[in-house]
Parts: C-alpha cells; sequence; structure tokens
C-alpha cells in the first residue's frame, strides 16, 4: 500500500516573511496524520521554513541541486549543503527543462547524487502539448523514465511527478483519466526497470490541482499523490488537498 504524498512546490514565489508565515500556518494545521505532506521552497528560505517546520511533520524540500558536491560552480547548489536543512528535492521539473537546458542526463547525474545523500528525490517527467497531439506521449515518457533513471536502484525513496506540461499553471488538468492512464504507464515502464519494486514507487500526478479535483485525482489507483504549484501557495488551498488525499 503505497501512503499519499502532497508535495507543495512553491517555484520562485513567496518573499522572506511570506514563506514564513506560509510554513507556520500549514503547520499550524498538524497535517501529515493520512498523507506524507512536503513543501519544496526557493533555497534562500530553507533555514526560515525548516524553522518553522521543526514541530510538525511537514517534510522541507529544495527545488533542484547540482551533482558535483563542492567547487568552482557559481550559483549552484549542492546536495550535501541542502542535507543540513532538508530531506528533499525536486529533480528535473519540467520548467528547468524547458529555460535551464536540463536534460534527461543531467537529470540521471544529479539523482545519482541524491541516492547517495540522504535526500530524496522527487523526479518529474511529462510531454508538452504538441507531443500529445501527435501521439508522442508514450515514447516521450518511456524515454524520460529510460535515461533519466537509468542503472539506479530504483526504490521506494524515490517519488516519479508525472507533470504534463500543457496543465502547468495553465488550469487546465488531465482528467482522472487520462491522469490515471498515464500514470499507470509510467509505471508500467518503471516496472521494466525496477521489476516489482516499481510497485513501491509512488507517483504524483501534478498540473492545476486544486482543492476541487483534488479528490477526483487522487483517488485513480496509480496516482499516490499530487506536486501541487500555485495552489500551494495558499495554506487553506493546499491543506485542503492534503484532506483530499487520506484514504
Ligand atoms: P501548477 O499546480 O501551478 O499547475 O504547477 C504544477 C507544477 O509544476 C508543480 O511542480
Amino acid at each position: 500500500m503505497r501512503r499519499p504524498f502532497i508535495a507543495g512546490n512553491w517555484k520562485m514565489n513567496t518573499t522572506r516573511a511570506e514563506a514564513s508565515a506560509l510554513a507556520e500556518a500549514i503547520a499550524a494545521a498538524g497535517p501529515g496524520a493520512g498523507a506524507d505532506v512536503a513543501v519544496c521552497v526557493p533555497f534562500p528560505h530553507l533555514a526560515d521554513v525548516e524553522r518553522a517546520l521543526q514541530h510538525s511533520r511537514v517534510r522541507l524540500g529544495a527545488q533542484d541541486v547540482y551533482w558535483e558536491e563542492s567547487g568552482a560552480f557559481t550559483g549552484e547548489v549542492s546536495v550535501p549543503m541542502l542535507a543540513d536543512y532538508c530531506s528533499l528535492v525536486v529533480i528535473g521539473h519540467s520548467e528547468r527543462r524547458q529555460y535551464f537546458g536540463e536534460t534527461d542526463e543531467t537529470v540521471l547525474r544529479k539523482l545519482k547524487a541524491v541516492l547517495a545523500s540522504s535526500l530524496d528525490p522527487i523526479v518529474c517527467i511529462g510531454e508538452s502539448l504538441e507531443q500529445r497531439k501527435a501521439n508522442q506521449t508514450g515514447e516521450v515518457l518511456a524515454r524520460q523514465v529510460a535515461n533519466g533513471l537509468a542503472g539506479v536502484d530504483l526504490s521506494e525513496r524515490i517519488t516519479v511527478a508525472y507533470e504534463p506540461i500543457w496543465a502547468i499553471g495553465t488550469g487546465e488538468t488531465a482528467t482522472p483519466e487520462i491522469a490515471q492512464e498515464t500514470c499507470a504507464f509510467v509505471r508500467a515502464e518503471l516496472k521494466k526497470h525496477a521489476g516489482d519494486a516499481a510497485d513501491a514507487i509512488r507517483i504524483q500526478y501534478g498540473g492545476s490541482v486544486n482543492a476541487d479535483n483534488a479528490r477526483e485525482l487522487l483517488s485513480q489507483p496509480d496516482i499516490d499523490g499530487a506536486l501541487v504549484g500555485g495552489a500551494s501557495l495558499k495554506a487553506a488551498q493546499f491543506l485542503q488537498i492534503v484532506e483530499a488525499a487520506k484514504p
């Protein structure tokens, strides 16, 4: 039985004060009884949010990481640096792929560095609208799984987030049927590499998840949680999504 996992991805939002207030509001509600809960925050807010969450069950994550441990890599943040603050990190988000040159190859390098540490990864995959329209969704996801997760020991430490790019920030959610069908396809691809271990890997859906559509999406058998962008910036909305995840 896979425990539901709801993670907020705050992206490049919140001032220092807003970040603390949001984390405090989430922690105050005491979520985490029926589902794992996490927030993935901008780097500069990690220390403040860590403090705000310290007596809660809400896990803290970052939104990206570099694979080298230290050195002359201006602007980058390493796995050991993050491990001092948090326990999770998002890798390969479509916005990193789209705007910052992330590829399956860099995803794999990051994933290997993360798995060698105490951090747990959330690895993002997903197809564009053009690819879906051209019936290439399966091919794209299979390639992202094969290349981005190649040769790593696939265990329950890894969460895979299926985020169709056309549904991110657009208000256009995949229907529960499409989301379920695609997450089931992703699990079948994971099985090709991990065998039955893939049954323990949690697959989140991401893309315009909100308090209104969460319950139906989260009730699908192959959707084990959500990676939530916009709706994770309002404590009340985010907490309603967490509630909707409880079995
Ligand atoms: P939205 O929930 O804002 O569509 O963002 C989804 C996402 O990209 C989460 O990582």
